[in-house]
């Protein structure tokens, strides 16, 4: 063993010592919406509960509807009730509700600003807040341009001295390299890249923070994770949730746009990055796009058919029978919109060539699980050709959600007097081997944006680079309205997608 003394590791001390946050406000635009509710609320309310939060954070909602905040709170303990990590404590409810304001006001008219900015600098002088403000864009897409445009004209996006000023910017980040780019562009306007924080909130899941760790930390994965080693990988998310009630956003997205140009991407480039020259934000972030240019484009008229596309059509999802996506409310009944894709994705760099990457996304599949499979070559056929049960290749397992965790399939001998082999798996659960529940993704990211800490945010050039990528993909079905799969909600979606892999005498990891 090595007798000299560790020097600091900063990956150990970002994992194990996160300090409190500083006093600040948290301005959530759009804060009657779903997500607010659903997610950003109970994420705050978690937060403050573990001692994750000083008790001086202010959280002011700011929406259209006129509501006082007692009206609101109201509404955000039902929400959290139902939707927080941890059952609600009254006492730490009231503490916490006593910090939660409203503002009234459209998001175009430049004086509902002027009226928050006197409000948040009164809350500096009174709350010791000082000038440190956090702006969540939870309002629809649409409205994100007047937001930013508002901020800047009402001098909210420059911090008081002292403080600071910064943005959270949910998805969708723009639906094409067009408006994306223009996003990017408003954006940079009014706030400077280092306080901008685009949320991808798969970054923020447990197990994805893991893959970096599995990968970097042990020495006996990173001397395989290349070409000589791994013959293909595959990433599933697959659903069983139809649209539930999102029809009006979902039928213009679709799963191509909703999911795989960010979750799965994101998923895809962490497994896929070289080791990044330190841990900060940028060495992280640089890595990633890099995989992302590498990317082999996926263009129209290819020799051989790297996508397939999917939409459910009537079925049953865990024996309930349930209607197909042309039925759901808001869903137009000749919509051609995809809720399932299957792609081949190549990766042109020294590492990768020759691996393909399978990703699978689906709604209405009988499970609920996102995992990625990394499935390693074949022994030599030399030794045990002929042996009863056969060899099956290592596979490893991480799996992102639900019962978080990595497996590895390995070949052991069967107790016995012959030589039968069968698969066996190494199994590692968070739950059981860390005994505590794993924080919300959006509580991670909160604190990590009230921080200052972008590792776990897409930067502007590698959402740029991803939907690059993506818009090719999707001027090739715009061209072909006959590439339309149909699959029975409650199956594994479309046969089609089948034949990707079966010409690389491959099948689905079953799940
Ligand atoms: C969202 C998509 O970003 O991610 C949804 O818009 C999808 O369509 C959701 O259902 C999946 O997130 P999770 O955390 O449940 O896997």
């Amino acid at each position: 063993m090595n007798s000299k003394e560790p020097t600091a590791n900063p990956f150990r001390e970002g994992l194990s010592s996160r300090t409190v946050p500083e006093p600040c406000s948290v301005i959530i635009f759009g804060a009657t919406g779903d997500l607010t509710r659903r997610k950003l609320i109970p994420a705050l309310y978690n937060l403050a509960a573990d001692g994750n939060l000083p008790s001086s954070v202010k959280i002011i909602g700011f929406a259209r509807r006129s509501k006082s905040d007692g009206a609101f709170r109201a509404d955000l303990e039902e929400a959290t009730r139902q939707f927080s990590r941890q059952p609600v404590d009254d006492a730490v409810w009231e503490t916490f509700a006593d910090q939660v304001f409203y503002h009234c006001s459209e998001f175009d008219d430049l004086e509902g600003y002027r009226s928050l900015s006197a409000k948040l600098d009164a809350m500096d002088k009174k709350e010791g807040t000082c000038g440190r403000r956090l702006f969540y864009m939870a309002a629809g897409p649409d409205q994100f341009p007047s937001i930013l445009k508002n901020l800047r004209e009402s001098g909210l996006n420059k911090a008081p001295e002292g403080g600071w000023a910064r943005v959270i910017l949910e998805k969708p980040f723009g639906k094409d390299l067009p408006t994306a780019r223009e996003l990017n562009r408003l954006a940079g306007e009014a706030f400077p890249e280092a306080d901008t924080f685009r949320i991808d909130h798969y970054l923020g899941k447990e197990t994805a923070q893991n893959i970096m760790v599995l990968r970097f930390a042990n020495s006996i994965f990173e001397g395989m994770w290349n070409a000589r080693c791994i013959d293909h990988v595959q990433i599933l998310s697959s659903e069983p949730l139809g649209v539930e009630g999102r029809g009006g956003y979902y039928d213009k997205s679709g799963a191509l746009r909703d999911m795989v140009q960010n979750h799965l991407l994101q998923l895809l480039c962490l497994t896929a990055m070289e080791p990044p020259t330190d841990l900060s934000a940028n060495s992280i972030r640089d890595e990633k796009v890099k995989v992302l240019r590498s990317l082999r484009p996926i263009r129209r008229g290819g020799s051989l058919p790297v996508v397939v596309r999917g939409q459910y059509a009537e079925g049953a999802v865990h024996g309930k029978p349930v209607p197909g996506y042309r039925q759901e409310a808001d869903i137009p009944p000749d919509s051609a919109t995809e809720t399932y894709v299957a792609l081949e994705v190549n990766i042109d760099n020294w590492r990768w060539a020759g691996v393909p990457f399978f990703i699978r996304i689906g709604k209405r599949l009988p499970k609920f699980a996102t995992e990625i499979a990394v499935h390693f070559k074949a022994v030599p056929p030399v030794l045990f050709q002929g042996i009863s049960g056969g060899l099956d290749h290592n596979v490893l397992v991480i799996r992102i959600q639900p019962d978080e965790g990595v497996s590895l399939r390995m070949s052991a001998k069967m107790p016995g007097s012959s030589l039968r082999i069968e698969p066996v798996k190494m199994d590692f659960h968070y739950g059981t081997s860390f005994g505590k529940a794993s924080p919300e993704a959006y509580e991670r990211l909160l604190l990590d944006a009230m921080s200052g800490d972008a590792t776990l945010f897409a930067r502007c050039d590698e959402v740029e680079e991803a939907w690059r990528f993506i818009d090719e993909v999707r001027e090739g079905w715009d061209a072909d309205d006959a590439g339309l799969c149909f699959y029975p909600a409650g199956s594994w979606g479309p046969e089609e997608a089948d034949a990707l892999l079966a010409r690389h005498g491959l099948t689905w990891r079953r799940v």
